[in-house]
């Protein structure tokens, strides 16, 4: 049998190169040997988006965006996690094998507690059940596809191991194996996508390229890359340079070692090593760019996709929740 990939990526905001080199890009190479499962997060997304027109808004934005950039959605099953009932059900089940313990040491909640305690509040201000239980969510949305793989950014690797954890536990519980233990696969060259300045690119620091940005706007942004003080003569280092590791991410054949010997060398400014990597991201995202619009002009043509995608999702969601109704001795 072939082996499963997954991932899910949370409507929360417009899609940036971050997304595309650590998430997208991997999970689609993936695609070509593995029988993948790729989904839209969107009930994780509800926990910090309650505005729904703008939720409806970027769901079909993050669909386009796997689609423009290339998923094949007759190759890979492609879904919401909202139309797989099956995954609220098992996350119910999950929870009663997940200790309260290992959800106080996930990153997410960890940081929101230590900002309140920072600022003088109240540990769980502005928690809700949603983060608290978020690795519960996310590891019912792996279990239940009997994944193998989930390909995903650094930052996620915690909860693909709780996951792990959580699988283990109820495999031992019933000495059988119900769950497929799942492990995260993260490709080092992009594991961190720097931002515009020089900080992981994330949505909440606000460093960001999207990945559909108008040509004139991604040429503002680039330009708008933190540089030090070195002037045009001055060599420059390419490896502390997130320009440089910007435009590693692009390149082809032989282009980043010809760059790099132009950093070394000197007699290079920041404008053009910016201009230099406008070219290379110009390039690679103006064909995505134009796919995204076409898609987005149809949006009933994403919506057929997507349920298609869930109809023949649910039948393995099934399967996996059955077998663990079954040992558990909720079903006889
Ligand atoms: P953000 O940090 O902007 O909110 P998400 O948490 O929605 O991004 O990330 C979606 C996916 O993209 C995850 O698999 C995550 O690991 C990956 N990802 C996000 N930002 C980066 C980055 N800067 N470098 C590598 N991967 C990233
Ligand atoms: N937590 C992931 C993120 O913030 C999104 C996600 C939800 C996910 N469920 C998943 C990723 C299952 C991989 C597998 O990016």
């Amino acid at each position: 049998m072939k082996k499963v990939s997954l991932t899910g990526i949370k409507p929360t905001g417009i899609l940036h190169i971050g997304n595309y080199f650590g998430a997208i890009k991997p999970a689609l190479n993936l695609a070509r040997e593995y029988d993948a499962r790729y989904f839209i997060a969107d009930y994780h997304a509800l926990n910090t988006m309650k505005n729904g027109a703008e939720l409806s808004k970027t769901i079909r934005e993050v669909a386009a965006g796997w689609l423009a950039a290339g998923l094949d959605p007759d190759r890979v099953i492609f879904y919401r996690q909202s139309a797989i009932p099956e995954t609220f059900e098992l996350a119910t089940m999950l929870m009663a094998f997940t200790p309260k313990g290992l959800m106080n040491r996930a990153h997410a909640y960890k940081a929101a507690v230590q900002e309140n305690s920072e600022k003088g509040n109240d540990a769980d201000a502005g928690v809700n059940m949603g983060l608290f239980t978020y690795p519960v969510l996310m590891a019912a949305d792996i279990l239940l596809f009997d994944s193998d793989v989930v390909p995903v950014g650094k930052d996620q690797t915690q909860h693909i191991e709780m996951a792990a954890d959580i699988a283990e536990a109820v495999n031992f519980t019933y000495k059988s194996e119900i769950l497929r233990i799942p492990r995260a696969a993260v490709e080092e060259r992009v594991a961190v996508v720097p931002g515009l300045d020089g900080r992981k690119m994330s949505k909440s620091y606000g460093n960001v390229i999207p990945l559909f940005a108008p040509e004139k706007e991604l040429r503002k942004l680039i330009m708008r890359i933190d540089t030090n003080s070195q002037g045009i003569d001055e060599p420059k280092d390419p490896e502390t340079s997130q320009i440089f590791q910007l435009y590693r991410l692009f390149a082809r054949d032989g282009e980043e070692t010809a760059l790099a010997k132009r950093y070394r060398e000197g007699g290079m400014g920041w404008g053009e090593a910016k201009e230099a990597l406008f070219a290379v991201v110009n390039r690679e995202l103006a064909p995505i760019r134009e796919q995204f619009a076409a898609l987005l002009s149809a949006p009933e043509k994403i919506d057929r996709i997507l349920a298609d995608g869930a109809e023949k999702a649910r039948p393995i969601a099934r399967a996996t929740v059955s077998r663990f109704r079954r040992a558990a001795g909720i079903d006889f």
